[in-house]
């Protein structure tokens, strides 16, 4: 997604937009630009592709300006070249934006009218044009704003600076966040508290319809898009400790799949006593007993964790669960009873739109609504009844690794935690339960040894057209995870599939090039996928098998590769074969030589719908 950064400062502030622009290149981008002052006036630089080119453009000038703002642009409209490169500006106006104005046709045609020449196919624009027609009629700038900003539709933090007023930095939040950073004699504004860590970690957040004047010594805060001034707390920022880096490992990606034995520690830790084989009691928690149906409606890999959290909360606390993807529940507008329900929300950022937008959903309708979310400070986590944290630590690579499965270990924790409750569980359970999954860092750590024929595998992978993954019972999300890693990360076609769906039309695709990688741990469901696996065989496809040595001891279909993992407890499979799924797409891609941590069209955060 977009990142926005805007600073007051005492210093030169190019410098310091283009550390916080590269502390927002996590969240992906495909062009960048800044604007500041020029003895007084407005300027600006933009280039497409990664900052390198705008550096290398900033170069040729030695740019004095104390103020200005900056932007990684996510392309939704118009195409990521130079032209639609934010900031867009007027005469009068420079402007950066992240989200979209859903009425931007409407307004583009009413300034055309009006005379007004639009130079990019974004929707932006119409911010530059709307706020420059106020002021050309006189208005102030608090009055341009206080017009044109209740006329923009849709989702948008923006931030401004204005020709001749190098003493004000005007920021918008409705839907994408912004953070306002406290300085000594400087001010800032940032889409998230990484940007503003090198600068300070007393920060507030923008709620939705606020909007704020800055100046190097003050932030007024507006609500409603209005003239009512409003408060919004100061606190310590917990991300300033996180002056991430990747250490000397290549890739951020690659550094946060060897984090998992420990985050994945630390988040079982938070929910499970180890020493006592019991779940913690959370203080104001969920009452689990008065829950009988679980509401799931998350994206992506967090939807995934939601399909194993399934079986878990299904199985161990006989809650009735229903998953949806984020972006189709709300628009079914669910029958939803409020009476023992509880809706829970998964997202490692706790930004992404449209999960935000259920959870929104869900509060309106009165069914208590909870979050399993990596950032404490998000909005989903501000909005929540209740937040379940997962201590992931920030990721930086786009496509989430250790995020998914310390989500996995939250789950599979409260999942525990209601069928203790419910008393679906034993004391003996609960025991049993708690040390298996307390040896998980253990099987992640065996897991991640397997990288040498995990890296072997990916090279048969590289020529293939697409790539089918099998799974059944839990192994069935892992298998989507699995693809999905797989596209996002090399680019190459793959499908997840049910193991037990092949023979309803996929069959028609295994012939000798399609390499399908089948998840499959000793468990209750083995035969079946074996069975599945002997389909594929006896259509020459070309099988990876992923098992464990009696899983390997049991199969009698010729594989291309069988990774071996140690037998693990079945609750913690899930978590234990993501790692080969992980590492089968790293290796993929770094041979495929694809940009690992910013893969290409990816947004670390969606918060557009
Ligand atoms: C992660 O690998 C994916 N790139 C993406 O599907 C992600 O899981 C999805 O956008 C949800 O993000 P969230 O967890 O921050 O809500």
């Amino acid at each position: 997604m977009c990142g926005i950064i805007g600073i007051l400062a005492k210093r030169p502030v190019v410098p310091l937009l283009m550390d916080a622009l590269k502390r927002l290149e996590y969240r992906g981008y495909d062009s960048a630009g800044i604007a500041t002052f020029e003895k007084g006036h407005l300027v600006r630089f933009r280039a497409e592709g990664k900052l390198v080119h705008l550096e290398e453009k900033l170069n040729n000038y030695s740019l004095d300006g104390k103020t200005g703002i900056g932007h990684t642009r996510w392309a939704t409209h118009g195409a990521p070249i130079e032209r639609n490169a934010h900031p867009h500006m007027s005469k009068q106006l420079a402007v950066v934006h992240n989200g979209i104005i859903e009425n931007f046709a409407e307004l583009r045609a009413e300034l055309k009218k009006k005379g007004y020449v639009f130079n990019t196919d974004t929707d932006t624009e119409v911010v530059v044009h709307l706020v420059t027609d106020a002021l050309v009629k006189g208005k102030t700038l608090i009055e341009a704003m206080q017009d044109s900003l209740p006329r923009l539709q849709g989702a948008f933090a923006l931030a401004l600076i204005f020709e001749g007023q190098e003493d004000l930095l005007i920021a918008a939040r409705q839907g994408p966040p912004l953070v306002i950073g406290y300085g000594k004699g400087e001010m800032y504004i940032g889409s998230d508290a990484i940007a503003l860590a090198p600068f300070t970690d007393r920060i507030s957040y923008l709620e939705d319809g606020d909007w704020a004047v800055l100046t190097h010594k003050s932030a007024t805060i507006y609500y409603s898009m209005g003239s009512k001034q409003v408060k919004r707390e100061q606190t310590k920022s917990s991300r300033s400790a996180f002056l991430v880096s990747k250490g000397d490992h290549r890739y951020f990606m690659y550094k946060e799949i060897l984090e998992q034995p420990e985050v994945v520690f630390h988040t079982l830790a938070h929910y499970l006593d180890f020493a006592s084989g019991k779940v913690r009691l959370q203080k104001d928690s969920i009452d689990w007993s008065s829950v009988s149906c679980l509401v799931f409606a998350c994206c992506g890999t967090a939807y995934y964790s939601t399909l194993v959290a399934k079986y878990w909360f299904e199985n161990l606390a006989g809650l009735s669960v229903s998953n949806d993807v984020a972006s189709e529940f709300r628009y079914r507008d669910p029958p939803l009873s409020v009476y023992q329900t509880l809706a829970l929300f998964v997202s490692q950022s706790g930004e992404t739109a449209d999960t935000l937008a259920c959870l929104r959903y869900c509060k309106r309708k009165g069914v208590q609504s909870g979050v399993v979310v990596n950032v404490s400070e998000s909005t989903m986590a501000r909005e929540a009844n209740i937040v379940f944290p997962i201590l992931a630590g920030p990721e930086i690579g786009v496509a989430s690794t250790k995020a998914f499965t310390s989500q996995l270990a939250a789950l599979a924790s409260l999942a525990l935690m209601a069928g203790k409750a419910r008393g679906t569980i034993s004391k003996k359970q609960e025991r049993s339960f708690v040390m298996a999954l307390a040896e998980t860092p253990r099987y992640i750590n065996q897991a991640l040894k397997l990288e040498p024929s995990i890296e072997a595998v990916s090279r048969e992978l590289i020529a293939a057209k697409s790539v089918l993954y099998l799974g059944r019972g839990t192994s069935y999300p892992i298998a989507l995870e699995g693809a999905l890693k797989l596209k996002e990360l090399s680019y190459l076609h793959a499908e997840g599939y049910a193991a037990g769906e092949l023979k309803h039309g996929p069959i028609a695709l295994i012939d000798e090039t399609m390499p399908v990688i089948v998840v499959a741990p000793y468990d209750r469901w083995f035969e079946k996928t074996v069975s599945n696996t002997q389909e594929v065989a006896a259509r020459g496809g070309r099988i990876i098998f992923i098992t464990d040595k009696k899983g390997a001891a049991a199969i009698s279909v010729k594989t291309l590769a069988t990774i071996v993992i140690s037998e693990v407890p079945e609750i913690i499979a899930p978590i234990v074969y993501t790692i080969c799924v992980q590492l089968i797409a790293y290796h993929t891609a770094v041979l495929l030589g694809t940009d690992v941590d910013q893969p290409r069209n990816l947004a670390k955060s969606v918060t557009v719908e």
